[in-house]
C-alpha cells in the first residue's frame, strides 16, 4: 500500500485532505497564525481554517502573494477574517517585527501552525549569519514559537480551549548526518551536503 494512504489512529493518513480533516468542525472564535501561507500547503491550511470561521493571520515573506491567496479564500468566504503580515523566518529581525506587529493585532492566539520551509537549497548564509536552512527551518519558528508562547497560554486561559502549535515536518529527517547535527560546523561550507542519502559519509 502506498504508505501516504495507510491510516493512523485518527483514522486520517497523509493523503487526507484538509477538508475532510476538518469536516463538521466550527472554528468561530478560534485565530490561527500560519507560516508560509502564501502557497502549497500554509495557503491550502489558511483555507480550509477561514472556511471554517477561524480567524487566520496569513505570515508570509512575499505579502502580494499573501494578499493574492487572501482574495481568492475570500472569493469562496465572502465573510471569512483573514490578515497578511510579512514574516521572514530567517531572519531574526523580522520575526521579532512580526511578533511586535501581531500583538498590536491584539488578536488571540489558540493555533500556531509553523508551516513555512525549505529544503534541499545550495549553501547560503542568512543575514543573520547562519546557514539559511537551519535559519529558517529552527531558528526563525524556535523564536516565532517562544515569542508568542505568552499569548497562547493567555489565551487558553482565557477561553478555556487548548492551544496547539503544529511544526510540518518531514520525513527528510531521518536522513541527516549519521553523527546528528553538528552544530559547531552549521556554518561549514564544505560540510555542508544539500541533499543526504543513507550513505551520506558525515
Ligand atoms: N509538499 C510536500 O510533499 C512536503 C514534504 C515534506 C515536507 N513538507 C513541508 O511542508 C511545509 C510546506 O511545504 P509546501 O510543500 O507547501 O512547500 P511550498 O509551497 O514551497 O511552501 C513553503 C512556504 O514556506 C514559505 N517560506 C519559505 N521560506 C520562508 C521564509 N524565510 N520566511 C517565511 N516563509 C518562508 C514559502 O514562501 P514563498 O512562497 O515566499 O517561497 C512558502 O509559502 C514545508 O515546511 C515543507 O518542508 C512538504
Amino acid at each position: 500500500m502506498w504508505p501516504f494512504n495507510r491510516k493512523g489512529p485518527s483514522g486520517f493518513s497523509g493523503s487526507s485532505l484538509a477538508e475532510e480533516v476538518t469536516q463538521g468542525i466550527d472554528g468561530t472564535g478560534l485565530t490561527a497564525l500560519v507560516t508560509g501561507a502564501s502557497s502549497g500547503i500554509g495557503a491550502e491550511t489558511s483555507r480550509v481554517l477561514a472556511l471554517h470561521g477561524v480567524h487566520v493571520v496569513m505570515g508570509v515573506r512575499n505579502l502580494s502573494a499573501g494578499e493574492r491567496v487572501k482574495e481568492l479564500i475570500m472569493k469562496e468566504a465572502p465573510n471569512a477574517k483573514i490578515d497578511v503580515l510579512a514574516l521572514d523566518l530567517s531572519s531574526l529581525s523580522s520575526v521579532r517585527n512580526f511578533a511586535y506587529n501581531f500583538n498590536a493585532l491584539d488578536l488571540p492566539l489558540n493555533i500556531l501552525i509553523n508551516n513555512a520551509g525549505i529544503a534541499f537549497i545550495p549553501f547560503k548564509l542568512s543575514e543573520d549569519g547562519i546557514e539559511l536552512q537551519f535559519a529558517t527551518n529552527y531558528l526563525g519558528q524556535f523564536l516565532l514559537t517562544n515569542l508568542l508562547l505568552e499569548k497562547m497560554k493567555a489565551t487558553s486561559q482565557e477561553n478555556g480551549v487548548e492551544g496547539r502549535i503544529v511544526i510540518v515536518s518531514s520525513d527528510s529527517y531521518k536522513m541527516t548526518y549519521h553523527r546528528g547535527i553538528q552544530f559547531d560546523k552549521i556554518n561549514n561550507e564544505r560540510r555542508y551536503v544539500f541533499f543526504f542519502f543513507f550513505f551520506c559519509p558525515f
